[in-house]
């Protein structure tokens, strides 16, 4: 069995203080269903001691009042190399968090580089050791893909998501260390052509473990922080030398997030393969 090995790492949250369900742009989201406040605050808090545990660094965004999906920064912008590449929401509702997300990353030392296209940062951009994998479909546009390539001069391989239960890249791949999980059912017939042939080792991840928002983890290399109930792909990434660490995201489930849509990874220069 390969070796792990765990690389510390920097993160951006926003703690839950307005988080609740009160519009629906995703199928998860139902505004008659009652959202706990408490209860994400004490499981967004137990996921952030999680990566204070696992030696990371986590830094905060202050919530702003009126946002309720803020606490899902990994929609605030795409960080690698010490770049920002800034978001640009698909919905109105969301609008007013990239500018916050924008002047918080410069704040912590950041270049930031303004979109032109919609695109919902780390939600549909995902960083692996070869390439910048980019999803369209739902949010993100496919013009977003190429400006994204512009701005991080790397190889950006467009995916296409089809099924609008996994609307975001983040719920249908997991990056883990230099292979990834996934699920074929989320992709058009070519875009999983595209990721068995780039990554021939992929963990195929079933619907059920999916469906719990099991693909939407948090690997720094050798953990994997994914959502308790998605015990099936805990087994697939333990077999595979990784160690998951469920963690209960129940009520970030009720809008449509789990554990990677809490998380923004900040890499900063010379840092990231
Ligand atoms: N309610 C939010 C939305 O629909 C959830 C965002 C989840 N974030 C993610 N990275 N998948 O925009």
């Amino acid at each position: 069995m390969t070796s792990r090995e765990a690389t510390p790492r920097r993160y951006l949250m926003c703690r839950p203080t307005y988080f609740t369900v009160e519009y629906q742009i995703n199928p998860w989201m139902h505004p008659t269903v009652p959202t706990d406040n408490a209860r994400a605050v004490a499981q967004w808090t137990n996921l952030r001691d999680a990566y204070l545990a696992l030696g990371h660094t986590v830094e905060e965004i202050e919530p702003i009042p009126g946002l309720p999906d803020m606490v899902f920064a990994a929609n605030g912008a795409t960080v690698i190399d010490g770049i920002s590449y800034g978001a640009q929401f698909r919905y109105p509702q969301r609008a007013a968090e990239a500018p916050a997300y924008a002047a918080r990353l410069a704040e912590l030392g950041f270049e930031t580089s303004a979109a032109k296209w919609i695109n919902e940062g780390e939600g549909d951009f995902l960083l692996t050791d070869r390439y910048l994998l980019a999803g369209t479909g739902f949010r993100t546009e496919y013009a977003a893909h190429a400006e994204a390539q512009e701005i991080f001069g790397r190889p950006v391989i467009s995916l296409q998501l089809i099924d609008p239960r996994f609307y975001h890249l983040d719920t249908a791949v997991a990056v883990l260390g230099d292979t990834i999980a996934f699920l074929p059912e989320a992709f058009s017939p070519g875009s999983v052509r595209v990721l068995r042939r780039l990554f021939p080792d992929a963990i195929e991840a079933n619907l059920a473990d999916a469906e719990w928002l099991g693909l939407n983890a948090v690997s720094d290399g050798k953990h994997v922080v994914l959502p308790a109930q998605a015990t099936g792909l805990a087994e697939q990434v333990r077999a595979r030398g990784f160690e998951p660490v469920p963690v209960d995201v129940s009520e970030f489930l009720k809008a449509g997030g789990g554990p990677k849509c809490c998380t923004l990874e900040l890499r900063e220069a010379g840092k990231s393969a």
